[in-house]
């Protein structure tokens, strides 16, 4: 029996390396192909074996492995590089059989937002994530659905006007009368969509209405109010954070005058 035993981060397998795998195992006649992990990665070892197991299930010659035996290869750069492109959000590109579990489970959500974002809004997102994550629980509100809408509510906000424009104007026409910084609020759903594979309508919902202010219902109220008051703002919002925990109507139109307010002492 000849094997050949295929090694890389898989930090996660790519549609790209599996049809690698698949040609490697046709073009040089095995009969088994072992998939062995190796390096580091931002999942553990073990985690990155399971996604492996997922991606390897349709296909009976090949089979995740600790070992290397036989022949042995090492996957290039070039797939390696495919890897973080998968990373950074474009989960539509891993290999098909963890597709759907990467866009329901955060293992890569953090860093597709570190690798989207600057430090200092990848830190803004967190900080977001976590109180929102805390007015969902007060509220006997979805968290993990809050939480998720505070991570990647700013994930295309680096994007330049260019491609704002370029995907509103297909996507949602409409946003392109208002101004540049409006765009990543309803460029993000569009990106969570179609890169990610991300479906959940309330997060979609509240993170399209995060700028205008425009949703009303509690998980889009939580989002708006968690952006503007988290911690990393440098103001004092003990007033407004407590208020959100009494009474999250109360707490928007709050925030939402202020805001406001804001605007026009900027102008
Ligand atoms: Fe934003
Ligand atoms: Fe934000």
């Amino acid at each position: 029996m000849r094997i050949l035993s295929v090694c890389a981060p898989f930090d996660p397998i790519t549609e790209k390396e599996l049809e690698e795998l698949r040609r490697l195992r046709k073009e040089g006649g095995y009969s088994l192909v072992l998939v062995v992990v190796k390096g580091e990665g931002i999942l553990s070892r073990e985690e990155r074996e399971q996604l492996l197991s997922l991606a390897l299930k349709p296909y009976r010659h090949m089979h995740v492995s600790e070992e290397m035996h036989g022949d042995l290869h090492e996957l290039s750069e070039d797939f390696l590089k495919d890897e973080e492109k998968v990373r950074s959000g474009y989960f539509l590109q891993a290999a098909r059989g963890i597709r759907k579990i990467l866009a329901e489970k955060p293992y890569y959500w953090e860093a597709a937002v570190d690798l989207s974002c600057t430090k200092h809004r990848a830190g803004h997102s967190r900080e977001v994530a976590k109180l929102s994550k805390e007015l969902a629980h007060v509220h006997h509100l979805d968290d993990f659905l809050a939480w998720e809408a505070g991570l990647l509510h700013d994930i295309t906000k680096a994007w330049s006007k260019e491609k704002g424009e370029e995907i509103l104007k297909v996507y949602a026409p409409e946003i392109l009368e208002y101004p540049a910084p409006v765009y990543h609020s309803y460029t993000a759903p569009v990106f969570l969509k179609t890169a990610m594979g991300i479906q959940n309508h309330q997060v979609l919902h509240a993170i399209e209405t995060h700028t205008l202010g425009t949703g009303r219902s509690p998980l889009d109220e939580i989002l708006y109010i968690a952006d503007k008051i988290e911690p990393t703002r440098g103001y004092d919002a003990t007033k407004e954070t407590e208020l959100a925990k009494r009474d999250l109507d109360a707490a928007f139109e709050l925030v939402f005058q202020e805001a406001a307010q804001y605007r026009e002492k900027e102008k």
